[in-house]
């Protein structure tokens, strides 16, 4: 590290940074998206492979992500480069310090569109909107609520708001305290929806749809789509688990919170997937359902339990704020590059940041409503911002990671970093070097149809 800097401000309490990172982490991957992907690529096979991709791919890069943020204590573009001048080695890896950034503002450009749907949610259970509504109701009013720009444009305002008010703020304030009652929160109602689907029926249906590994089943797209999830739920190769590791403090193990932070979010995921699937199944509806699939199917179940109407706020309120402390993390990254490198404020550069992303964001929107026909090989801009993150440039960003952690970077620097036992060490490099590269790549050019394996 260069002497010139300044000292980085770091994470309060001993829990700062995993209660960060597990907010980074938790959020609408899990609970949105996990289950709609699921349904969509057929269940128990999809699992497997994600679960193993979380195992394989997922850990290693977290790690190797953390220290690398640790170590060259900047914004993924300054971290990078430091890290890799200090071994020597040529500063255009910071390459992957871009694309990182580049990936979490992508993300957030439609991650805030689908919290704003949250939000609406929540405002249409306070409002009672929602009461007596059926299964096609249910459809019709998640349609209905996209379809007017201006209203879904609101809500989507509004959550680009918060999160550079929160930004704007600063790391410490907040961001921590939140996560340490909301995640304890967030799973208990996913447990009270569980026993919902034990009693009502469907739990059995939904177990097997979950966890039949039936392999076979499984499209090579599918297993890029599962790859792509790990990353995504992971918050990895898009900054964000970088820019938060370098205000980690130098005595934390790496290790050990890269574990916590990836079994909460997994856990978090299945439980969010064995809430919803029995809604799913009870009412006959399809789990190839797509990106309204738990906007459908959750509000039925708060309609049908006791106290539902008081459980599916709590629930909102707490989705909505999953989706902030991911959101707020995503920015970290641009918004530390602006302050070191160009001078800036907090303030102003989360502000600066922010406009663009609204730009964007109103972009995603507008998929919903009027811009449904702006589409590009079929996909529209919404479909765009998820297809090039999570296909493209998260597998990339994450082989780079893991080739440069592997074969080009010195071993002192994840020696030291790390700080693991020789045995430990040897298996993280020989995860770096083999396990996760070819496991990435393999289903990347399996998917992309070059090759067959
Ligand atoms: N991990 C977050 C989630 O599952 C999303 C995210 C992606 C956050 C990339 C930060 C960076 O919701
Ligand atoms: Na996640």
């Amino acid at each position: 590290m260069t002497t010139d800097q300044q000292p980085r401000v770091q994470w309060l309490g001993r829990w700062g940074f995993v209660l960060a990172a597990t907010g980074s982490a938790v959020g609408l991957g899990n609970i949105w998206k996990f289950p709609y992907i699921t349904g969509e690529h057929g269940g128990g096979a999809f699992v497997l492979v994600y679960l193993a991709c979380i195992l394989a791919v997922g850990v290693p890069v977290m790690m190797t992500e953390i220290a690398l943020g640790r170590r060259g204590r900047g914004s993924p573009v300054d971290a990078v480069r430091r890290v890799v001048m200090e071994s020597g080695r040529s500063s255009a890896w910071s390459l992957l310090g871009w694309m990182a950034m580049l990936c979490g503002f992508m993300i957030l450009s439609f991650y805030v569109v689908v919290a704003g749907w949250s939000v609406s949610y929540l405002w249409k259970l306070l409002t009672g909107s929602l009461a007596g509504s059926g299964v096609d109701d249910m459809v019709a009013i998640f349609v209905a609520n996209n379809e007017n720009p201006l209203n879904l444009g609101f809500w989507s305002t509004l959550v680009t708001l918060a999160t550079m008010l929160i930004v704007g703020k600063g790391v410490q304030a907040g961001i921590e305290r939140s996560v340490s009652w909301m995640m304890p929160g967030m799973v208990l109602m996913l447990l009270m929806l569980i026993g919902y689907g034990v009693f009502s029926g469907g739990f059995g249906e939904a177990w097997h749809f979950l966890f039949s590994f039936n392999a076979g089943s499984l499209s090579s797209d599918g297993m890029l789509v599962a790859l792509g999830h790990a990353f995504f739920t992971l918050s990895l190769a898009s900054g964000a688990i970088l820019t938060y590791g370098s205000y980690l403090p130098a005595r934390t193990s790496i290790a050990r919170t890269t574990f916590s932070v990836a079994i909460a979010d997994t856990l978090v995921a299945l439980m969010a997937g064995l809430a919803i699937f029995p809604i799913i199944f009870a009412n006959g509806m399809d789990p190839g359902e797509g990106p309204g699939l738990i906007f459908m199917s959750l509000p039925l179940a708060f309609q049908a339990m006791p106290m539902g109407t008081l459980f599916g706020i709590l629930f909102f309120v707490m989705l909505s704020m999953a989706a902030l402390t991911s959101s707020i993390s995503m920015v970290e990254a641009t918004v530390s590059w602006l302050c070191d490198n160009k001078g800036l404020s907090r303030r102003a550069a989360a502000w600066g940041t922010g406009i663009v992303l609204w730009s964007i964001s109103t972009l995603a929107m507008l998929s919903f409503n009027l811009g449904a026909d702006w589409t590009l090989a079929g996909r529209h801009v919404f479909d765009w911002l998820d297809y090039l993150t999570s296909r493209w440039m998260m597998p990339l960003g994450g082989l780079g990671m893991v080739l440069l952690a592997g074969f080009v970077l010195k071993s002192e620097t994840f020696r030291s970093e790390l700080g693991l036992a020789p045995r430990w060490h040897a298996l993280w490099l020989f995860m770096v070097r083999y396990v996760s590269p070819l496991g990435i790549l393999v289903i990347f050019v399996d998917a992309l149809g070059i090759a067959h394996v």
